[in-house]
């Protein structure tokens, strides 16, 4: 098992495929791109594999989330989930993506045996999509998310940050939008994971910010406390709106900075290039490729990855003023 000395029990896994990208988002990438990560630091589909065997076999994984920079920029991210999907237990898998090139791909990914989708969208004005991501692929991310709900990666789920100025005055918009197609959308705040290190506490939108925008068009009634277990979302009920499945359409808020909730996490992270983060915010990881690569078994490497673990700190405190951002970007820990 993964567990830490303040009792938390890591069963949530992310692994980053990638740390490279096909937009650049202003809150995560300047313009120009980043440095990216040399190939033969870049763990092989093969080496992926074995990792998440380790953790699904011998530490109590039962979930799988791929993410990146973008997954799917990743040629053998396919291929990468159908050999996931043999792995006894079976782990739920799940995707993080921006949406560009699920169109294309969604289909092989449910067959692969991938079971959900979160797709980043923060706006649905072509115009503030290119400000925003510096690329001009909004219809793109529109065709992916319809291809995810067609293959039957459901519930789809929407991921948006907000920013002052930029695209606040969409919320409800983007709220309307989800709930007539049946996508759970979740508001996330904005965090100090940019690479430039530009983030500013007073242009993040808040989640109080957040809910008060979105009263303005609906009525919210706060899903019980109970239902939320170790799901960062706060989440809440939109009167008088049925999701996809007939339940009571949701919207999630992810206030990591203004309500964070580090006492009950329970995600441990791997990185593109083989590192474990026993938090978004860790300022130190633990080599496994090394490992991996110097003929290390899997009992050596599994428990490398509880001593990572069990080091764990109790938060991240992003609001403090002590904080400290870590070295590396969102883009390069995965999401
Ligand atoms: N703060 C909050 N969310 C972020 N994301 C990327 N960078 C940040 C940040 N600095 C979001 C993406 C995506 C998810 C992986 O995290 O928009 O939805
Ligand atoms: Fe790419 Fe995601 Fe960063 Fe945007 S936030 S540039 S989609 S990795």
């Amino acid at each position: 098992m993964l567990i830490d000395t303040f009792g938390r029990r890591a069963v949530d896994l992310r692994v980053s495929l990638t740390d490279r990208c096909n937009l650049r988002c202003t809150y995560c990438m300047p313009e120009q791109g980043l440095a990216w990560l040399p190939k033969p630091q870049l763990l092989t589909d093969a080496e992926i594999v074995r990792l998440v065997r380790i953790a699904v076999a011998d530490l109590g994984v039962s979930e799988v989330r791929f993410t990146g920079g973008e997954p799917l920029v990743r040629p053998g991210v396919v291929g990468i989930v159908a050999a996931c999907a043999q792995l006894t237990p079976r782990p739920e898998l799940s995707l993080t993506t921006n949406g560009i090139g699920l169109a294309r791909t969604a289909t092989a990914l449910r067959e692969a045996g991938l079971d959900r989708v979160n797709v980043s969208l923060d706006t649905l004005d072509r115009e503030t999509f290119h400000t925003l991501t510096r690329r001009d692929r909004l219809p793109d991310v529109i065709a992916g998310l319809a291809a995810a709900d067609a293959a039957g990666l459901r519930p789809v789920k929407v991921n948006t940050v907000l920013m002052r100025g930029v695209n606040d005055g969409q919320a409800a918009d983007l709220l309307g939008w989800c709930l007539e197609r049946g996508y759970e959308l979740r508001f996330i705040e904005q965090m100090p994971l940019d690479a430039q290190h530009g983030w500013d506490r007073s242009t993040m939108v808040t989640a109080e910010e957040i809910l008060a925008l979105l009263s303005e068009r609906f009525t919210l009634v706060p899903e019980p406390d109970e239902r939320r277990g170790a799901a960062p979302a706060e989440r809440w009920l939109v009167e008088g709106f049925t999701a996809a499945d007939g339940a009571p359409a949701r919207v999630g808020v992810i206030a990591s900075v203004t309500r964070p909730f580090c006492r009950a996490c329970d995600r441990t992270r791997l990185t593109a290039d083989g590192q474990i983060r026993n938090c978004l915010f860790a300022t130190s990881e633990t080599d496994l490729r090394g490992a991996l690569r110097e003929g290390g078994s899997d009992l050596e490497i599994a428990e490398l990855w509880r001593k990572a673990m069990w080091g764990k700190k109790a938060g991240a405190g992003i609001d403090n003023p002590d904080f400290a951002q870590p070295e590396r970007p969102m883009s390069a820990i995965g999401g």
